[in-house]
């Protein structure tokens, strides 16, 4: 009998069978190679210029989680509302369920990232926002985690490491910082803490303190303010403030224009001057009494001026006095009596009191201005009102002098505004305008 040759029925069946099976998985591996390259669509790449982004969900793609898939900076609808909500109910968010995924969202999202064990990238995916609706969401904790030690709750010049980076990104993502992110607390990062601070009413140490991290990770954390625009330096350059200091003497019988008699010109309820006769050039002691007129509305008086225009004569008398005194009191040798005195009082001939248009604001009768609200005031206000505060200890290199919170400079508002916004001394701002 021939053997019978071929394929039987149930072979062919078990053929059809297998190329089913082998079509049916080459079908679902390109819906997944399809749905990843969907996925890869969707997530914008990164930008330089902000844009609103709307994520939602692609129709396409299999609905089993019915929550959106991804959600991060600049997108926007009531998703992000919800999410927002959430966070806030979570104690994550304390700024407005406003439906945009701004700085403080992404603060919120990393924080509930951090504190619930997963990257804190501040995107909101599909693992983030899960875990976020779900009964395990755990909420804030003040002090979340064990590695909470002192240097978290503060970072200062000096200080390194991953927190400082991360200090670092959020000043720049707020305009704050414009260098490197490489985790080092130095001078750059000192300024942009010192500018933040100072356009968010906080004390201007230049410290990132608990307080101050608190305002910058929140919701109320507000992008810079410039004013003028920068270009607007170049374009004053014709008229810049005058600069006096060691290096930019002023001659021994310079005068300036248009001195008046402080003593009869200032009201006398809006501020004492203690040395009757003392001078000031009009224009600048118009700016300080407008200053004054605003203090007071905001019901900080009893001011007085301490000094203002001085002769050379005048600030020779003065410095050789200082000298004295450290030779006296302080059994100083005279060249170590007149590099003491350097510090804090000018050569004759390069004090800026030889303008007419510096002022040392005190109160009567009380020895430390630097502790007084009217210090607080001053310090807050008086760029508004065309005034610097001319000697910072974070420009002590620069200007040569130790920090003197009395001693403010009229050089006129459109400067002194971008001297505040951009944390400039004199010699900085005159450098950048040059
Ligand atoms: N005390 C300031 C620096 C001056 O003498 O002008
Ligand atoms: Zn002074």
């Amino acid at each position: 009998m021939k053997k019978k040759s071929g394929i039987s029925p149930l072979g062919i069946v078990m053929i059809i069978a297998l190329v089913g099976a082998i079509a049916l998985v080459g079908a679902a591996a390109l819906a997944n190679r399809q749905e990843y390259l969907r996925e890869a669509a969707i997530t914008p790449t990164p930008s330089i210029t902000p844009r609103t982004v709307r994520i939602t969900e692609d129709p396409a793609l299999p609905t089993s989680t019915p929550t959106p898939r991804l959600f991060q900076m600049n997108a926007v609808g009531v998703e992000v509302r919800q999410m927002q909500e959430r966070l806030a109910a979570l104690g994550y968010y304390g700024g407005e369920a406003d439906g945009q995924f701004g700085a403080g969202t992404r603060a919120a999202v990393e924080a509930f990232q951090r504190q619930n064990g997963l990257e804190a990238d501040g995107i909101a995916g599909e693992t983030t926002l899960t875990l976020l609706y779900s009964a395990g969401a755990q909420a804030f904790m003040p002090t979340p985690t064990p590695s909470a030690t002192p240097e978290t709750a503060m970072l200062s010049s000096g200080s390194q490491g991953e927190q400082v980076k991360q200090l670092q990104q959020r000043l720049q993502e707020l305009g704050f910082y414009t260098g490197k992110i490489d985790g080092d607390y130095g001078k750059g990062t000192r300024n942009a803490v010192t500018v933040f601070q100072q356009q968010h009413g906080l004390e201007a140490d230049g410290i990132a303190g608990e307080k101050t991290l608190k305002t910058l990770y929140s919701g109320s954390a507000r992008q810079i303010t410039v004013t003028p625009a920068p270009e607007a330096v170049q374009v004053l350059s014709g008229n810049l403030p005058l600069l006096v200091n060691k290096e930019h003497p002023i001659a021994d019988d310079f005068v300036p224009a248009d001195l008046v008699n402080m003593s009869e010109y200032c009201d006398a309820s809006l501020v004492k001057i203690k040395y009757s006769g003392t001078r000031g050039v009009r224009e600048a002691v118009d700016a300080l009494l407008d200053m004054l007129k605003a203090a007071k509305a905001d019901g900080v008086i009893n001011w007085q001026v301490s000094a203002a225009y001085r002769s050379v004569a005048d600030q020779r008398r003065i410095f050789d006095s200082n000298v004295k005194s450290y030779m006296d009191k302080n059994g100083l040798s005279r060249a170590n009596a007149i590099s003491a005195t350097r510090k804090t009082v000018a050569d004759p001939g390069t004090s800026e009191h030889h303008t007419g248009l510096a002022f040392d604001m005190t109160v009567p009768n009380t020895e430390s201005f630097i502790s007084t609200k009217q210090c607080k005031w001053l310090h807050e206000h008086c760029w508004d009102y065309g005034f610097v505060v001319r000697y910072q200890k974070d420009k002590e290199d620069i200007t040569g002098f130790l920090a003197e919170a009395w001693h403010i400079r009229y050089v006129g508002a459109e400067h002194s505004t971008v001297m505040r916004d951009r944390n400039l001394c004199l010699e900085e701002y005159l450098q950048l305008a040059r």
